[in-house]
Formats: structure tokens, sequence, C-alpha cells
């Protein structure tokens, strides 16, 4: 099969916002406990944090981590996890039905987040607390009066604010397993309230407001409608949801499912422009994709065993179509870098994760981390508008899609095209063209290939089955995208 992209130089569709990489460690299972906290752990640091997790973060370079959830948010008091560790309270987690011991809080986490070059995405709790809390935490985290909050987090050792930057009010407010769950009216009256209280205690923060909890939410359309109406002034960013999974056991819709990414993207931000129209507004409300993924085990929504320390739970573990899926969702983000200007890989370590450790023991690297290194590390620049010309392929549900999924990016302080290219067929290779309009002596210099024969291959504690291959560079320039394959394809020009 033969397929042909063309790019020009000045096609562009957006600057890509580097906070698209992002990630998101919540109090979950073993994502901070023995995940990203172990001070037992042989490589811990002086503060607990696991030296071999922080080593494969900066391989991933995330730029901004959400924290501390998720639904955990959403019961959680953040005073808990400040101060003197040895009086900190034991307290029910009801978001998971675990034991919370309140070891890491913000105080800890933004000197993780230091140490693992990233900066912190914090969320206040909208669903058992309010404005007065969410304005007492900015305080403690970003104030530099001489005021109570902003001299107990100097009395617990921090002399500077931390400088958060990015607040989310609240967490999937729409979703009905939410502690504190709310109508799409309540939630826009609390967060344009909470909003202009937070930006009052510090102007230069940036908003983001829960939109919808996916795509199929009843009340997705009405809850974005009323949030901006209301809350439309103070906010930067409505929030994105969502997570799949191949469950159908339909791989070739599976794989389309990185279309659906896009409509829901495309649709949330007309309702942000539809609402920007009726009120006359200059401002643009951008968005954050701050959760999304394969999530194969979803729908659990306790620890397997009630009440206990950091149990194992929601430990997927991702096999090759996984990653192709992942590679191909990173593409849909990397289009929309026009208004998807961060968005968060859920999440980052043991839950649904990248990153997996054993307790004591080793790490390893999912299937998942390949494709996400690849587009953090290399999908830096420019998007363009390409045209992509190739065969389609009709799903069971009588849709079509393109075998070929791509974007290219233009690096333009390296002078550099990136091609990201997953050839969706299961049965035929792809002889890829690029014509690249604009570019002088745009010369290929690099094909990075994921690939496995097995679809349902995974890695696992002692094998890297499905591991990121080095294409030989052919002397007349065909490239070959082999079947059911995530590629990576660097220009020089
Ligand atoms: O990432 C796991 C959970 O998924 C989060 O806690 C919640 O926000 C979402 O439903």
């Amino acid at each position: 099969m033969k397929a042909k992209i063309t790019a020009n130089k000045n096609f562009i569709i957006s600057e890509i916002d580097k906070r698209i990489y992002g990630s998101f460690i919540e109090h979950i299972g073993r994502a901070v406990y023995n995940g990203i906290y172990e001070p037992e752990h042989s490589t811990a640091d002086d503060a607990g944090f696991r030296g071999d997790v922080i080593e494969l973060v900066k391989k991933l370079n995330v730029p901004i981590v959400r924290y501390p959830g998720g639904n955990f948010v959403s019961g959680y008091n953040w005073e808990d996890g400040t101060g003197d560790k040895a009086k900190r309270p034991q307290k029910q987690d009801l978001a998971w039905f675990t034991i919370e011991t309140n070891e890491v809080g913000i105080d800890e986490f933004q000197e993780w987040a230091k140490r693992a070059d990233t900066e912190v995405m914090m969320a206040v709790n909208l669903g058992t607390r309010g404005v007065e809390d969410a304005k007492n935490c900015i305080e403690y985290c970003n104030a530099d009066t001489d005021t109570y909050y902003a001299n107990l987090r100097r009395k617990n050792g921090f002399e500077k604010p931390f400088g958060i930057k990015v607040w989310c009010l609240g967490n999937e407010m729409d979703g009905r397993w939410q502690i504190g769950a709310k109508t799409p009216q309540e939630y826009a009256r609390l967060a344009t309230e909470t909003a202009k209280v937070m930006k009052m205690v510090d102007p230069s923060i940036e908003l983001v407001a829960c939109g919808s909890s996916g795509p199929y939410q009843k009340t997705f359309g009405e809850w974005e409608l009323t949030l901006l109406d209301h809350a439309y002034d103070y906010i930067d960013y409505v929030s994105l949801h969502s997570y799949y999974n191949n469950k159908a056991n339909d791989t070739p819709s599976f794989l389309a499912r990185a279309e659906e990414m896009d409509l829901f993207i495309k649709g949330t931000a007309a309702i942000c422009d539809a609402i920007k129209a009726k009120k006359h507004h200059t401002k643009t409300v951008n968005l954050s994709f701050d959760e999304w993924n394969v999530w194969k085990s979803i729908g659990a929504t306790s620890a397997p065993e009630k009440w206990t320390k950091a149990p194992h739970f929601l430990e997927d573990v991702y096999n090759f179509e996984d990653a192709l899926l992942v590679g191909c969702l990173l593409m849909t983000l990397q289009n929309n870098c026009d208004r998807v200007k961060m968005a968060c890989l859920a999440q980052l370590v043991n839950v649904i994760a990248p990153i997996m450790t054993e307790n004591g023991g080793s790490t390893w690297m999912q299937t998942i981390f390949y494709p996400f290194m690849y587009a953090s590390n290399y999908g830096r620049g420019k998007t363009l508008r390409t045209i992509v010309e190739c065969d389609n392929y009709h799903t069971k549900n009588n849709k079509e899609y393109p075998f070929l999924y791509s974007s290219v990016i233009d690096n333009t302080d390296k002078g550099e095209l990136i091609v990201f290219a997953a050839n969706r067929s299961l049965d035929e290779d792809m002889e890829l063209e690029l014509s690249a309009e604009n570019y002088e002596n745009c010369k290929l210099i690099e094909h990075i290939q994921l690939y496995s024969d097995d679809l349902t291959a995974c890695n696992d504690k002692d094998c890297q089955r499905v591991v990121p291959d080095e294409v030989p560079l052919t002397e007349d320039g065909t490239i070959l995208l082999k079947k059911h394959s995530w590629n990576m394809l660097r220009f020089k020009y």
C-alpha cells in the first residue's frame, strides 16, 4: 500500500505548548507510596524519593505533573499533607477506600517536582470543600505576605513560595462517582467564585475548570455551556478527560479512537468559542486534556481490599496495541495544539502508568512508555497542517478511517521536521512518501519504529518484549511503515 503526506512550511496549526506532554500523580494505589516515594528503597534520596523512578520520569521529559488527584482530591484536606510528618493524621480515602497516611503532601510533592525537572499542576478540593480552603491553599503555596498561611509554610521550612502556576478547580465534578459531585449550575457557581478568589490571592495563576469526564457523559455540552456562561471571565482552560480500551476485542475500531479524541476536543473548543462570541469576549479559553490514556480496568472503584495502605490497584499491563493507540492519541494532541495547551497522561507511576516499580526492587517500562518518550522529546515545535493520501478501512460499525494516522512537526530551533506516523493496517506494510513543500534538502536522518508481530505482547519486569528499534535508512529514500506499527521519522533541513 502507498501513502503520501504533503506538508508545507507555511501552513502552521500552532506552536506546541510543551505542557501537552504532562502527566499525573494521584494519591491512589502505589502511585505515591512505593511509586515516587519509598524511603527504604536503595535508590531513595534524602527526602525518600526513589532515584530510579526520577531517572525514568526524566527520560519521559514530562514538563508538568497534575497532583494530588483525580477522585482523591475531592475528599482531601491539603493541610493534612503539610508540616511535621509525625503529627500528620491518617485518614480514610473515600475515593478509593484506602488508608492515606499523609506522609507525602504538597510540601514533599513540590520538592519531588523540582528533582524530577517538572512543574506542579495543583488541584483543589471542590467536592467536600470550597472557596475558603482553596483560598488558604493558594496563600500557603504562592503568597509572600506576612499572613497566617504564608507564615505556616515558612514555619514548615519553606521560606520561598512554591510558585505553582497552574491550578485545577476540582476534579470530574460532573461524575456521579465523584465525592461531592455537582449539577452543572452548582459547579458553575462554585468554580466561578473559587476562581475569582484564587486570582485575588495570586493574579498570575492559570485556572483550569472541570469540563466533562468523557464525551459520553449525559451532561457533555450542557455542562460546558453552563460553566462558561458563569466562569468565562475568570478561567483560562476547560478540562477534558477520556480513557480508551479494547474490551470489544476489535483492534481496527480501537485504533480509530484517536479520531474520537479529536472530535471531543473540537466539540469542546466549539463550545468555548460559542460562549466567547455570545459574551463578545476577546479572550480565548483553551483546553487542558488533563486525563487521558488506555485504561483496561476502567470501572474499578475500590481497592481490592478496603482500608489498606498503598495497595496494588489499577496496575494495568499494557500490550503492543495499547502503545499503538497511545502513539496515535499523542498525534491527536499535537494536531490540536492550537487549542490543547496542556494534557496529562494518566497516570505516571504504577497506576495505569508507563513506569512500574517493585516494592524494594526494580523499575520497568511499559509498552506505552516508548511512544510517549519519543513524542515528548522530539515533538517540540510547530505542528503543520497536512494533506494525507492513503487507503481507508471500515470498522464494524461501518465508519471509515485512513490507514495512516500522522502528525508533522517543524522544530525550527533544530532545523528538523519530525513525522509521527502509525500504519493502522493489520495486514499490509505501507510505503510512505513525504512531500515537504518549501523545505530545501529535507533529508531523512532517523527512522524509529515500534513494532511487534504480536499485538498482545507486553513488557514486564523480566523482559522488555516491546521496544523501539532503529530502521536502517535506504539508499533511494524509500520509507516503509510495517503493518500495525508506530514510527517516528526525523528529517534534517
Ligand atoms: O486516573 C484515575 C481516575 O480516573 C481519576 O482519579 C479520576 O479523575 C478519573 O475518573
